[in-house]
C-alpha cells in the first residue's frame, strides 16, 4: 500500500476481552489473537484497531487506564504485544492502538499521588481538583454516563470525571500531561504500531471555574486543536503513521476543523453510523461527508463497541441511533437487520474512503438483548440508576466454532454469556456456507482491494429511495431502500447482499456491477 493507506484501508475493530481467549480464563487476550491473524487475514482487512490494552482495573472495559506504556496482564505481556505487531505486519496487517487521553484511571500512578499529596499539591494540579460549593459538588457538570461529574476524596476536595468516577480527567493545560502524552505516542510509534485512534478526542480541554462563555464547557473547545497540532508534529517524524479521533459532533463542518492538514489524519464518522435506514437520510450524511472533508479521507463505520450492532438496529422501527436513547427492547425483526445490513455492509465498503468493521459485524452478531441483570459489566448500568443497560449487549465474546457455548472463543466460561442459537453463526458455520454474512464480508473484502478504497464517486439520478453511484474505478454500487423491486443498472453483477429474482435489484439490497 502506499504512504497514505490510511485513506483507503478497511481497519478491523478488535475488542480484545470479546475476540479469543488463549489461555482458558474467560477473557479474550492477547494470545488468541495471535492464534486468529490467520482468520483476519483471509478476511481481507489491511489494519486492526485494537481497544485499550492497557493495565486496568476495567471499571469502563479498559478505558480506565492504569499505565499507558504496558499491557494489562489478563491480556498478556508487553513482549506479546510486540510480537503480535510483529505478526500481524507479517501478513501485510498493520496495527492501531487506543490511546485515551481525557482521563486516566484512579489507579494510575499519577492519580494516587495526588490522592496522597493532598490539596493545592503540584501532584493535584494534573487534574481538575476542586473544593466544594454549598457541600456540594464544585458545578453542576454532569457525566456522560449519568449522574454528577464530580466524587468528593476523603480530605473534602472533588475531582472531576466527565465519565466514571473510576477515570479522573486531566488537566490539558498543564504542561506534564502534554509531555507525557506525546512521550506515550513515541513509545508505542517506537514499537512499531501504525496508527493512534483518540479516544473521546473533542472533550480534553475544559475550565470548571471558567464563566459560562456560550460554548459547550468541554465539547470541541478550541484548545482541543493545539494538542492535535502537537500530536501531528511527533506523528509526522515518524513514516506512514495516522491519528484518527473518536470526535462525536454532529456538525460536520466543525468536525471537519479536526482534519485540517496539520491535525488528525481522520476521524470516524459518527453521523454515517447514527443515519437511519432511509436513502435520502444516509445520501445527505454522505453529501455533507464530502462537503465538509474537502481534500481529508472519509471514513464510513456502521458499529463499534459502544453502539447497537446493525442488525438488531435495522429491524427496529427506528433504525436510526442515539446514545441518549439506545432502544433497548425495542422489538425488531431479525431476518429483516440482517437483510438491511447486508446491504449497508456493501453500501459502506463501496464509498470512498476507510472502512471500519467493529468484530462481530462480519458476523452478523445481533445485539444481546437478553444478559442478565446480574452480569452487566457496563458503568452505563449502574450510574444511569439502572435505566440503561449499556454496552455489553454489542460486547459479547464472538463464537468461532462448535454448537455449544463456549463457542470456541476459549475453554472456559466467557466473561458475558454467549446466546445458544449463535450455534448458526459461529466463523465454523459460516466459513462454509456461501450465502453467510462472513462469505459476503470475504468476497466483498477482495473485491474492494481492487476496485474500491479511496477515490471519488458520482451519483445517478435515479429513484428518490435509491443510492446509485459510480466509483472512479468503474464500480457501480446500488441500493434498494424503496419497498418495491427497481431495475439493476447495466453492468456485469459482481456481488449482491441478497439474491436478484428477475434480474431485478429487490428491496434493502445492494448490488456491485462493473
Ligand atoms: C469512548 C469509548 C468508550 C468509553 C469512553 C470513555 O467513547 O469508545 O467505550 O467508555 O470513551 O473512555
Amino acid at each position: 500500500m502506499p504512504e497514505t493507506w490510511w485513506r483507503g484501508a478497511a481497519i478491523y475493530q478488535v475488542y480484545p476481552r470479546s475476540f479469543a481467549d488463549g489461555n482458558g480464563d474467560g477473557v479474550g487476550d492477547l494470545a488468541g489473537l495471535r492464534t486468529r491473524l490467520d482468520h483476519l487475514a483471509d478476511l481481507g482487512i489491511d489494519a486492526i484497531w485494537l481497544n485499550p490494552w492497557y493495565p486496568s482495573p476495567m471499571a469502563d472495559g479498559g478505558y480506565d487506564v492504569a499505565d499507558y506504556r504496558d499491557i494489562e496482564p489478563v491480556f498478556g505481556t508487553l513482549a506479546e504485544a510486540e510480537a503480535l505487531i510483529a505478526e500481524a505486519h507479517e501478513r501485510g496487517i498493520r496495527i492501531i492502538v487506543d490511546v485515551v487521553p481525557n482521563h486516566t484511571s484512579v489507579a494510575s500512578a499519577w492519580f494516587k499521588a495526588a490522592l496522597a499529596a493532598g490539596p493545592g499539591s503540584p501532584e493535584r494540579a494534573r487534574f481538575w481538583f476542586r473544593p466544594g460549593v454549598a457541600g456540594g459538588p464544585p458545578n453542576d457538570w454532569r457525566s456522560i454516563f449519568g449522574g454528577p461529574a464530580w466524587t468528593q476524596v476523603p480530605d473534602g476536595e472533588w475531582y472531576l470525571h466527565l465519565f466514571a468516577p473510576e477515570q479522573p480527567d486531566f488537566n490539558w493545560t498543564h504542561p506534564d500531561v502534554r509531555v507525557d502524552f506525546l512521550d506515550v505516542l513515541r513509545f508505542w510509534f517506537d514499537r512499531g504500531v501504525d496508527g493512534i485512534r483518540i479516544d473521546s478526542a473533542a472533550v480534553l480541554v475544559k475550565d470548571p471555574d471558567a464563566e459560562p462563555d456560550g460554548l459547550d464547557p468541554y465539547t470541541d473547545r478550541d484548545g482541543c486543536h493545539d494538542i492535535y497540532r502537537e500530536w501531528r508534529r511527533l506523528t509526522d517524524t515518524y513514516p506512514d503513521r495516522m491519528l484518527v479521533g473518536e470526535v462525536w459532533l454532529p456538525d460536520a463542518e466543525r468536525l471537519a476543523r479536526y482534519l485540517r492538514p496539520d491535525e488528525l489524519h481522520t476521524v470516524f464518522n459518527f453521523p454515517f453510523l447514527g443515519a437511519p435506514w432511509n436513502a435520502p437520510a444516509l445520501r445527505a450524511v454522505i453529501d455533507d461527508t464530502f462537503t465538509a472533508l474537502g481534500d481529508a479521507p472519509a471514513t464510513w463505520v456502521l458499529s463499534n463497541h459502544d453502539v447497537t450492532r446493525p442488525v438488531t438496529r435495522y429491524g427496529r422501527p427506528d433504525t436510526s441511533f442515539d446514545h441518549a436513547d439506545r432502544k433497548h427492547g425495542m422489538a425488531t425483526d431479525p431476518s429483516l437487520g440482517l437483510r438491511r445490513a447486508r446491504a449497508a455492509a456493501l453500501l459502506a465498503l463501496a464509498l470512498p474512503g476507510s472502512v471500519y468493521i467493529y468484530q462481530g459485524e462480519e458476523l452478523g452478531l445481533p445485539e444481546v438483548e437478553d444478559l442478565p441483570d446480574e452480569v452487566l459489566q457496563d458503568p452505563i448500568w449502574t450510574r444511569s440508576g439502572h435505566t440503561d443497560r449499556g454496552r455489553d449487549g454489542c460486547r459479547v465474546p464472538l463464537p468461532w466454532s462448535g454448537t455449544s457455548p463456549p463457542f470456541g472463543f476459549g475453554t472456559g466460561t466467557p466473561w458475558l454469556p454467549q446466546p445458544p442459537e449463535w450455534k448458526t453463526l459461529t466463523v465454523e458455520a459460516q466459513s462454509t456456507d456461501p450465502d453467510s454474512m462472513l462469505s459476503l464480508y470475504r468476497t466483498a473484502l477482495h473485491l474492494r482491494r481492487t476496485h474500491l478504497g479511496d477515490g471519488t464517486l458520482t451519483w445517478h439520478d435515479t429513484h428518490p429511495d435509491v443510492l446509485s453511484f459510480t466509483r472512479d474505478t468503474g464500480l457501480t454500487c446500488v441500493t434498494n431502500l424503496s419497498p418495491t423491486p427497481v431495475p439493476l443498472p447495466t453492468g456485469t453483477l459482481l456481488l449482491s447482499s441478497s439474491p436478484l429474482p428477475h434480474n431485478l435489484l429487490p428491496p434493502d439490497t445492494t448490488a456491485w456491477l462493473l
